[in-house]
């Protein structure tokens, strides 16, 4: 780089920041985006702080980086709003393991179970649903329904551990995110080993035999703030690398390990720093939803967002 002059990162960091001021626009990220991309990010977070930080930002524009229903979500929250999709194609395969006619079935297999449906999910599905949850909160909007019978789609892994810590009766989808399963028991067991002195934090999405082994079972931003607090110098962390981004920047005398070297999503980093800049200059891809499908799937939304949530911890 010529001294004075700016790099290629640094000319549409700029640009970028121009562009918002320009269109107020606010740029939303997801914990696993690519480091550049959480960089320009005027917040960055989980899916549950994502969700109300779209229904609190006063722009007109959101432009959301992370996978579809992340930003599916933010329209159905704010219908006014133009909420742009960087990247058409980051799609959450988690997502499409379920339709909106398994969930049909799955009411009439068990009448009056409840229907609690995580954020990954399709729009359509959402609608068919009584309640919406994050890896956040999952626990805690379980425990908050009176029924004893409750059906937990699609993630089978976070309700096989919501399960684990409820006395409520789990009826569970088949669903899984392909990053997060990729995850063996065996590579966390030959960590722990290298580095007997690390604590081993893991997001929910992981089997039931890494959760075994894990000593939190966190969403990513609570991961964040687990080691910030904690005594512990050194952890081993079992969600998506992205993460690791953020952890070092936010805790620069600890080191953390990822748990598998297979831990990449690779949706989540489809957006770049250029994409980014496009959907800005060129208002692509405007994300919207059927307002019929959007008046159901919000209720399921506000219902979550009206449930206070602990800062540290995905159980009640
Ligand atoms: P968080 O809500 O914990 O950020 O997780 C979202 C996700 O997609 C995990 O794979
Ligand atoms: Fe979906 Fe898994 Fe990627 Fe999260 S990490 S967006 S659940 S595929």
């Amino acid at each position: 780089m010529i001294s004075g002059s700016l790099s290629f990162t640094e000319e549409l960091g700029q640009r970028l920041r121009e562009l918002k001021e320009e269109l107020n626009a606010v740029i939303l990220a997801h914990n696993y985006q690519r480091p550049e991309v959480q960089d320009v990010a005027d917040f960055l977070g989980d899916s549950l702080e994502l969700s109300r930080k779209a229904t609190q930002t006063q722009a007109e524009i959101i432009v959301f980086c992370g996978v579809d229903f992340m930003a599916e979500s933010a329209s159905i929250l704010n219908p006014e709003k133009m909420v742009l999709l960087p990247e058409l194609n980051a799609a959450c395969p988690m997502a499409a393991m379920i339709t909106p006619e398994d969930v049909r079935v799955l009411r009439e297999r068990h009448p009056g179970a409840p229907v609690v449906c995580y954020v990954n999910s399709s729009a359509a599905v959402k609608a068919e649903s009584d309640i919406c949850c994050t890896s956040a909160n999952a626990i805690k909007v379980v425990n908050s329904l009176s029924e004893e019978e409750i059906i937990f789609i699609p993630d089978e892994y976070l309700g096989r551990y919501v399960a684990s810590k409820t006395k409520k009766e789990i009826v569970l989808h088949p669903g899984f995110c392909p990053t997060h399963a990729r995850v063996r028991a065996g590579e966390i067991r030959f960590l722990k080993e290298a580095f007997p002195d690390a604590e081993i934090i893991v997001h929910p999405e992981c089997t039931p035999e890494v959760i075994a082994l894990a000593d939190a079972v966190l969403s990513t931003s609570q991961m964040v703030r687990y080691a910030k607090e904690s005594a512990a110098k050194t952890f081993i962390v079992g969600t998506e690398e992205g993460l690791l981004y953020r952890l070092r920047r936010e805790n620069p005398g600890k080191t953390f390990h990822l748990a598998s070297s297979t831990l990449i999503c690779p949706n989540m980093k489809k957006i770049t720093l250029e994409s980014v800049a496009r959907s800005l200059e060129k208002r692509q891809h405007i994300i919207t939803v059927p307002e019929k499908i959007r008046r159901a799937a919000v209720r399921a939304l506000d219902r979550m967002l009206t449930i206070k949530q602990d800062r540290t911890s995905t159980s009640d």
